[in-house]
């Protein structure tokens, strides 16, 4: 029976060595000391000794079976390292892989003209005011001095919500309500969005306003000529000429609409200015008494200028676009231009 142990013990310890992964070990594990294992059949046979006999095979039984399982313990750790090795070589992360770049988007030229257009009032001491787009009949119209059935309403078509609510047609409204809110002096700037019924190359049913409002004791209308001088003069470069020629707004008395020089041909005449040498850009003039009345201001006391322009209109001059649709498109071709 010794015989038989050492030769189990020799041969079992040839196939822990030469076995090939952790299966088979635990194969092995089996095949010797499970239930019904080659070393459990052997100890069985204990029985059949003569008590002399027993304890000192029966130790050595015990020592085969350390043996063997200290053996099969190495094996079986000594694979699951190799296992884990393995991996870690498989699965190594090469750092030197360039990574991806996020893409950095650029500001819409609407938002660059509206930003260069505070920055240039806040300049002058101007700040910058706002209202809702969803307005009041009575701010965006009456207010402004264009009672009911007026025909000067028929200048903006305008949408109408409900009742006497519409979609702003023109960022005028917020001159209203910021001198309902402060007292003179005032000096405002209000960007925003505004909305008419029309629609083809040049014009968009949503398109930008920049208004400006300055109210104070003794504002005359070369305040008014000075301010827009330097103004288009900063947004343009500084030798582009201004003009102001007469016109009507029910708001503002008397009325201007404010020309710079061509930005295209520099007053020599071309397709763009359609030969006049001019370019119209803003509409303004002096606050007319009618509107003091509405927000409570003394016409007798102060006096003060107002001007609008379209942000679209200056966008295309100034970076030479032909087509206003460029800019609702959102084609980022065209947008990574500026
Ligand atoms: N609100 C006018 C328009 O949309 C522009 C304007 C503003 C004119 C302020 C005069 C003074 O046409």
């Amino acid at each position: 029976m010794r015989e038989q142990l050492e030769q189990l013990k020799n041969d079992a310890l040839v196939a822990i060595s030469s076995a090939v992964g952790e299966e088979q070990l635990q194969g092995i594990r089996v095949r010797l000391l499970g239930r019904k294992g080659e070393l459990t059949a052997l100890m069985k046979g204990l029985g059949s000794l003569s008590p002399e006999e027993r304890p000192s095979v029966g130790q050595l039984v015990n020592t085969v079976r350390d043996e063997l399982e200290s053996g099969l313990e190495a094996a079986l750790t000594a694979e699951r390292e190799r296992v884990k090795n393995e991996r870690l070589q498989s699965e190594r992360i090469d750092v030197t892989l360039p990574g991806r770049k996020s893409q950095v988007g650029t500001k819409h030229p609407i938002t660059l003209i509206v930003e260069e257009v505070c920055e240039i009032f806040a300049g002058l001491g101007f700040s910058v005011a706002e209202g809702p787009e969803i307005e009041h009949d009575w701010y965006n119209f009456e207010a402004l001095n264009f009672p009911p059935e007026h025909p000067a309403r028929d200048m903006q078509d305008t949408f109408f919500v409900e009742n006497d609510l519409l979609l702003r047609t023109h960022t005028s409204p917020v001159q209203i309500r910021t001198m309902l809110k402060q007292k003179p002096p005032v000096r405002i700037i209000a960007p925003g969005t505004v909305y008419r019924c029309d629609s083809d190359a040049t014009h968009s049913p949503m398109f930008h306003q920049i208004e400006g409002l300055m109210v104070d004791k003794g504002i005359t209308f070369g305040d008014l000529k000075g301010i827009l001088t330097i103004f288009t003069n900063q947004l343009f470069g500084q030798k582009t000429g201004v003009r102001l020629r007469p016109s009507f707004f029910p708001f503002t008395e008397p009325s201007a609409e404010v020309d710079i020089a061509c930005v295209i041909c520099g007053g020599k005449g071309c397709r763009v200015c359609k030969n006049s040498g001019w370019l119209e850009i803003l509409g303004a003039g002096m606050v007319d008494p009618e509107v003091y009345r509405h927000v409570n201001y003394d016409a007798e006391d102060i006096s003060g200028f107002a001007f609008g322009m379209g942000i679209e209109r200056i966008a295309m001059l100034k970076y030479g676009i032909n087509d206003m649709r460029l800019l609702f498109e959102n084609d980022v071709r065209f947008l990574r231009q500026f």
